[in-house]
């Protein structure tokens, strides 16, 4: 049976993320620092790009945003650690071929079966109006996993449905065709990292305006840390870490230890040792412009620098084409338009 031949007998990684604007804290912790960490590690093929297909069913009339998000996503990635000596990063629309698999799973999905998604249902009750991308957004995403026959697809926890979806047209595609052509690839999202709050406790998203953005300039970052949501404790009263917003937050950037240390000063506070919510925000204050450290300095630096994150991805954007025709060949013989 025909099936796509993964090289270096390495495990294949594949993720995304759509250059929609400002990356903050929860895209790092929930999406970017794993595909990072994993993309470095050596042990996978890995697949890493900028999914701006995706992020025209809400960017569509805002050229020159796409463009500069797309600058500042990538230099982000950069800045943040990603090796391209060891990994792929590139532009989705680099690789036309996601759409033209894209094109061909969706006859292979039903209405219903697409009327099911999160995603679709939740954008149809704020609109009735969606536009037909939403609708068909998943299937794309099916494209981009299974044009390289992921093995891992490292996401965040809101994503785990769009993964489903990917390994049942894995499914429909190798049953249809009597083929094994797909593997049926698994998510991967760590236990900690689960969804990061923002400022007000809620998720932190850029659409909610609760985000703490990771390369905005100091001022920004100290106006939104103080502005993070509290209670009225007294600094002496002990506080349940785990229904504060500042540490909820602040966790994120600790190791075990210094996690342990954190709780206890928001615990054990009392008079002798008064822990107060403007202390506490400073403290994470610090920890953030610490984390930052090289990092934005680096970043700054990058983003004004566009020829070299333009010779970047059309590095990265080479391996990935040379491996997405190899796929969309046998797809054009398996499904009868080639011969
Ligand atoms: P936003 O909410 O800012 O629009 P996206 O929906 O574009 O972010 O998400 C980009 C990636 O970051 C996804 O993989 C998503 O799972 C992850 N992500 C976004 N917000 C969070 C969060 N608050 N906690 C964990 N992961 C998140
Ligand atoms: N839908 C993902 C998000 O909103 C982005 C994405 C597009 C993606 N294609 C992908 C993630 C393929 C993983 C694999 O974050």
């Amino acid at each position: 049976m025909q099936e796509i031949n993964n090289n270096l007998n390495k495990k294949v990684l594949v993720s995304g993320i759509k250059p929609t604007g400002e990356i903050h804290f929860g895209n790092y912790f929930g999406a970017m620092r794993q595909n990072i960490e994993l993309a470095n590690s050596n042990m996978y093929d890995s697949y890493i790009f900028i999914a701006n297909y995706h992020s025209l069913t809400t960017m569509y009339k805002r050229k020159e945003q796409l463009v500069e998000n797309t600058f500042e996503l990538v230099a982000s990635y950069l800045a943040l650690g990603f090796d391209i000596e060891k990994s792929n990063l590139f532009l989705q629309s680099s690789v036309p071929e996601h759409t033209e698999l894209s094109n061909i799973f969706q006859n292979l999905v039903s209405m219903p079966y697409m009327m099911r998604a999160h995603a679709f249902k939740d954008a149809e009750a704020k609109d009735k109006e969606i536009n037909v991308g939403v609708f068909t957004y998943p299937i794309l995403m099916a494209a981009d996993i299974l044009m390289y026959n992921a093995d891992m697809v490292p996401v965040g926890a809101d994503q785990k449905q769009h993964i489903e979806y990917a390994r049942d047209i894995a499914g429909f595609f190798n049953r249809n065709y009597n083929v094994n052509y797909f593997k049926l690839p698994k998510d991967y999202i760590l236990d900690n990292v689960s969804i990061v709050p923002g400022i007000d406790g809620e998720k932190m998203a850029k659409s909610k305006n609760n985000h703490i953005p990771v390369f905005c300039n100091e001022e920004e970052l100290r106006k939104k840390i103080m502005s993070i949501v509290t209670d009225s404790a007294k600094p002496e009263d002990p506080k349940n870490p785990d229904t504060n917003n500042i540490y909820n937050i602040h966790k994120y950037f600790l190791s075990k230890d210094e996690n342990i240390l954190l709780r206890d000063r928001f615990s054990l506070a009392s008079n002798e040792a008064p822990y107060g919510y403007a202390e506490a925000k400073k403290d994470l204050l610090e920890t953030i412009l610490k984390f930052r450290e090289g990092k934005y300095e680096k970043y700054l630096n990058l983003i004004k620098d566009k020829e070299k994150i333009i010779s970047i991805l059309s590095i990265g954007a080479k391996k990935a084409k040379t491996k997405a025709e190899v796929t969309m060949n046998g797809i054009r013989k398996i499904t009868g338009l080639d011969f």
